[in-house]
């Protein structure tokens, strides 16, 4: 009997699967979805090995596992969070009910830099341990991998130390964790008067020391109007690339910033945001290896238009889901959340949605070849529901804690 197998056994349906290695859904691709009926999925070392129907169930010494009619799916890979920060903005919140705009708080010190303010404060542990508890919240959504950017910092020092927070969790982490370097998220006050020098900070020492601790795989910036100009961005996104750091980055959520563009022509692996683009940005990422990551989280906390989803999809583009995390624009990282605003606010399918928030997800963080699907050899990171009708239900009963058990590299959570 081989350590860390399991057969789960008496699965109603068991979505995801694909024989060879998968590759991103696409367009129509992405509304087509493989099941099996009725199954059981054997799991050996840790990873996914075969999978059949219960009517042929093989012998097996191994732990035998029924999850009593639940579905099985591969666990959401969330490729853009911010859940390293420190204390919440809920003041914001309240502002906002009270019809002042995210726009206007960020102008006069909220926002960005006041996160940056309450994060200067805290010292590593403090940051380690409030980041730590959402990276185990989130684990219980389903979270099978996840991405985590710097960017509450902007000083040499907090950025470092943000970082610095990230490369611990990775070494504590039950789940697969990327860290985006965003030192670009926002200008800090000291800075207001002459922003060059920030940026010139940011390529010519925060960069050289980042790559010399291995602290970054990604280098994001945030290029919308009020934070960073396409040309600054493409400064920066060359200096990433210097350093071996490819972009990842926040484009078009204020305004049509021509981050699209940008990020494409630096051959970003995501833009992500996209809730204002047209038919120019779309036609740019047809062209494109780059993944348009969508997150509605954030329209829906900060009342802003949906990304054009529907059209993205219909236009043969794939598009990946999901939460960004973070205490100012989208106080939560529970991606079933995610699927259910996907579906109902931009008109994707269920299986769509699915698929933007496992595979295409897993793509964002150059993790399609070991998560994000139910593969051969890849790790088994695995969703257990509770029985539901149809895939369709999880979306649909989107109060509902519908997740019944979490698998790590076939270990329960
Ligand atoms: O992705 N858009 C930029 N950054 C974050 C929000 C930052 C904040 O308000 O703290 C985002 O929405
Ligand atoms: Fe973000």
């Amino acid at each position: 009997m081989s350590a860390n197998s399991i057969v789960l056994t008496h699965i109603d349906k068991l979505y995801g699967v694909e024989l060879e290695n998968s590759q991103i859904r696409k367009g129509s691709a992405m509304s087509e979805m493989n099941v099996i009926d009725d199954a059981w999925l054997y799991i050996q070392s840790g990873k996914i090995h075969s999978w059949g129907s219960m009517s042929e169930l093989p012998e097996r010494s191994c732990t035998h596992y029924d999850v009593k009619g639940g579905s099985v799916l591969p666990a959401w890979c969330d490729s853009h969070t911010h859940i390293v920060y420190h204390q919440s903005r809920e003041a914001e919140f309240v502002m906002r009910v009270k019809g002042i705009s995210y726009e206007e708080i960020a102008r006069n010190g909220g926002g960005i830099l006041n996160s940056a303010l309450k994060l200067r404060e805290a010292d590593y542990e403090e940051l380690f341990d409030q980041a730590h508890n959402r990276l185990q919240e989130v684990i219980g959504y389903g979270t099978g991998a996840i991405e985590i950017k710097s960017g509450y910092g902007l000083s040499y020092e907090s950025e470092l130390k943000m970082l610095r927070v990230i490369q611990g969790l990775k070494l504590v982490s039950p789940i697969p964790i990327k860290a985006s370097f965003l030192g670009a998220h926002a200008v800090p006050t000291e800075y207001k008067q002459h922003r060059d020098d920030y940026i010139k900070l940011i390529t010519d020492r925060m960069l050289p020391q980042i790559a010399d601790e291995g602290l970054a795989d990604y280098m994001d910036v945030f290029c919308d109007e009020g934070f960073f100009t396409p040309d600054e961005t493409s400064v920066l996104l060359e200096a990433g690339a210097r350093f071996g750091l490819k972009p990842k980055i926040h484009a078009n959520e204020l305004a049509i910033s021509g981050g699209v563009q940008i990020g494409v022509r630096h051959q970003a692996l995501s833009v992500d945001h996209l809730e204002r683009i047209g038919d120019e940005e779309i036609s740019v990422l047809q062209n494109s290896t780059t993944m348009p990551t969508l997150l509605p989280g954030t329209a829906f906390f900060l009342n802003i238009p949906y990304a054009p989803a529907r059209k993205m999809i219909d236009s043969g583009l794939p598009v990946a889901l999901a939460t960004d995390y973070n205490p100012g624009s989208t106080p939560s990282g529970r991606m079933p959340l995610i699927l259910s605003l996907a579906c109902l606010k931009m008109k994707m399918l269920p299986e769509e949605a699915v698929h933007a928030a496992t595979i295409n997800g897993a793509y964002a963080m150059e993790l399609e070849d070991t998560l994000g699907s139910i593969c051969p050899g890849k790790l088994a990171q695995l969703i257990i529901t509770k029985p539901m009708p149809s895939l369709a239900f999880l979306p649909y009963a989107y109060g509902s804690d519908l997740i019944d058990r979490v698998l790590l590299q076939g270990k329960f959570f």
